[in-house]
């Protein structure tokens, strides 16, 4: 079995060349410290990838609800240089204009091309909004010129991505469905769109980013049920009262919380410097506790 997180240790940490909002960039030596060792890494809330190209894992599975992620990293990953090239001519002084901007966001909302969208998601990460990724309610791309100097070609976070890709398998699916086809040998990690900080919010009606309370509690139990069958799972999240006492009763050991500053948070309006908590669900802690509630139901 690999060393998952140790080969980069003296590097400084791979950058994603996606800008995606909560993203793990800053947090990936912390997170991969606590991942458990394993043969492949599913990550189900895959985002920009963070800890994808911050961990040495054999495979990877990498899914996510936007399917435009998962055209993007498909072409790029089987491409290579082709699709970069192709993508680079994008990144110039003719393309960085509120009339060229918002015509290839048109072109994006028309299409179905997937080649065409692939490349069209990626100016318009780079060249819209504080790289925001938003639709309306018809599914439309809806975020609005981002007025930068010199939009930055990640050329060099292309070709790592590229190269890693090419022991990953892309998914566009929810967390359920990921989570229920993980097998033994694999470990998960769960970033899912972060709690809102404030509890005043009801618990199951709440939606931040579209992700309700609901949803986050299923995810919850759903680690749980992972841990029980071996596999092991690490969540992210906001540390508040809430994400505590969902982890800890669904059999998860909340680590210590550590600060960190954002510069998006996962619904792009506000910049917060909240304290984040990682929750290990393993299957030796899991075992005392499906024993412990099997003995409470049979007494
Ligand atoms: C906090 S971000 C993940 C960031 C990632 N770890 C990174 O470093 O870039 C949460 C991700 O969850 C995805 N997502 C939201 N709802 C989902 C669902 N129901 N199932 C799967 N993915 C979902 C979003 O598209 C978003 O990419």
């Amino acid at each position: 079995m690999t060393d998952h997180n140790h080969t980069r240790a003296a590097a400084p940490p791979l950058r994603p060349f996606l800008k995606w909002a909560g993203n793990k960039f800053r947090l990936v030596e912390r997170i991969a410290q606590r991942l458990p060792a394993g043969r492949r890494l599913i990550e189900p809330f895959a985002g920009s990838g963070a800890l994808f190209l911050n961990t040495n894992y054999d495979d990877y599975l990498l899914s996510d609800a936007n399917r435009d992620l998962f055209e993007l990293y498909t072409r790029l990953r089987d491409e290579g240089k082709g699709f970069i090239e192709e993508a680079r001519r994008y990144f110039s002084a003719e393309y960085n204009n509120e009339e060229s901007f918002y015509a290839l966001r048109e072109e994006f909302n028309a299409t179905s091309y997937s080649e065409r969208r692939a490349i069209l998601f990626l100016y318009l990460n780079r060249h819209g909004y504080n790289g925001l990724c938003r639709y309306n309610a018809k599914g439309k791309f809806n975020v609005p010129f981002g007025r930068y100097k010199r939009p930055y070609f990640p050329l060099q976070e292309m070709r790592t991505f590229h190269q890693k890709a090419q022991r990953a398998e892309f998914k566009c699916a929810s967390f359920e469905q990921t989570m229920s086809e993980a097998r033994e040998g694999d470990v998960i990690y769960c970033d899912p769109p972060y709690v809102p900080l404030s509890t005043s919010a009801n618990f199951t009606s709440y939606s931040a980013g579209g992700f309700s309370m609901a949803q986050q509690q299923q995810l919850a139990e759903l680690a749980r049920d992972n841990a029980r069958r071996g596999i092991p799972v690490l969540i992210s999240n906001h540390s508040t009262e809430l994400t505590r006492r969902l982890y800890t009763e669904a059999g998860g050991q909340c680590g210590a919380t550590f600060a960190v500053k954002r510069h998006i948070s996962c619904n792009g309006l506000q910049r917060d410097d909240a304290s984040e908590l990682l929750a290990l669900f393993s299957p030796e802690t899991s075992d005392t506790l499906a024993s412990v509630e099997m003995t409470q139901s049979n007494t």
